[in-house]
């Protein structure tokens, strides 16, 4: 017998194709990472990252204009700043580097969402995501004082002109936290936007290296989430949503796409999936190699982003993609 349904019949053509095509990546679904440093005329390239750079403030300016020129709706700000310590003071300090960057792109490309990392990994001299006991060298981060910490670089970060507030230390209460020190401070129409399930993942090498942010002692798994768990997630995003979360993070994404379809189907807030530093260099790597064709793995892997569920991508190939979709 020669089947009846034959489900090749929608594939015969290109603009057949085209037609029952269910998924597509826009521009407006990017969200581009940048790392600024200080210092002026500096762009430094990221060894584990290639076409990643660190960026003195004028150059992420100019880098801001041509993301926002190809269409891309938004950055991230990540900063290195001159001097780590162990309040990390960099954070939240007025002229910290995020600060000084937010201010200088909102006034030179107003027109372009800034989101901010609010973390203090990059800005404490141990390289934890908080606040540790003066001496520990367990690694064990102090939570609710570093909820006091992450409140103030939210408020100077959204004084800076920032217009998203991303916490990403996984702290317990960072976001009912950080809402309060916002509305206190007159922002209470600035979104946040949770890395509401963040597990602790080796796929965050070289972002570290790009960051300076490596842990000195110990690891980060009294805080970010086990690998090994998935209903645990759902569990990270009820209490986020409860806290006033406007918009909520899957990290990583590529090996976490169950993750993502799962927090889209227990959610009607927007979810984004970051495509961590340590898919893009995969990638990179194997492209650099001729092993795989950059441009259709990419892409592929951004449909299947949208597919499972996301509707807003950070990626470090945005640029790329904004340009491959034209
Ligand atoms: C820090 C932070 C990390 C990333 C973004 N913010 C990683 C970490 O836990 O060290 C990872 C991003 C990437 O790998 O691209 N809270
Ligand atoms: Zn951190």
């Amino acid at each position: 017998m020669f089947p009846t349904h034959r489900p090749r019949r929608l594939r015969q053509h290109p603009q057949l194709r085209r037609m029952v095509q269910e998924t597509l990546v826009t521009q407006a679904d990017l969200i581009y990472p940048l790392f600024a440093v200080p210092g002026e005329g500096f762009a430094k390239e990221v060894s584990s990252m290639p076409g990643v750079y660190q960026l003195s403030v004028d150059k992420i300016v100019e880098e801001a204009k041509e993301v926002y020129d190809l269409g891309i709706p938004a950055i991230i700000l990540f900063g290195i700043p001159a001097d780590k310590d162990t309040d990390a003071t960099g954070a939240w300090h007025d002229c910290g580097i995020v600060q000084q960057a937010t201010t200088a792109v909102k006034e030179a490309v107003p027109d372009l969402v800034v989101i901010v990392d609010t973390c203090l990994c990059e800005y404490t001299s141990h390289g934890h995501c908080g606040y540790l006991e003066v001496g520990d060298l367990s690694g064990r981060v102090l939570n609710d004082p570093t909820l006091e910490l992450l409140k103030k670089t939210a408020v100077a970060q959204a004084k800076a002109g920032a217009d998203i507030i991303a916490p990403s230390g996984m702290m317990d209460g960072f976001v009912q936290a950080i809402r309060a020190g916002l509305d206190e401070s007159g922002f209470e129409d600035t979104p946040i936007l949770s890395y509401a399930a963040k597990y602790a993942s080796a796929y965050y090498g070289p972002f570290r290296d790009a960051a300076e942010s490596a842990p000195q002692f110990g690891d980060r798994r009294t805080y970010q989430m086990d690998p090994a768990n998935g209903t645990e997630a759902l569990k990270e995003i009820e209490l986020d949503i409860a806290e006033g979360a406007d918009m909520l993070m899957v990290k990583p994404a590529l090996a976490y796409m169950d993750i993502i379809w799962r927090v889209k189907q227990a959610t009607n807030l927007p979810v984004a999936a970051y495509n961590v530093s340590g898919e893009y260099s995969m990638v990179k790597a194997a492209a650099l190699n001729g092993w795989v064709d950059e441009q259709k793995v990419v892409m592929e892997t951004m449909t299947s982003f949208k597919r499972s569920g996301a509707d807003l991508i950070l990626t470090y190939h945005a640029k790329d993609v904004a340009r491959w979709i034209g």
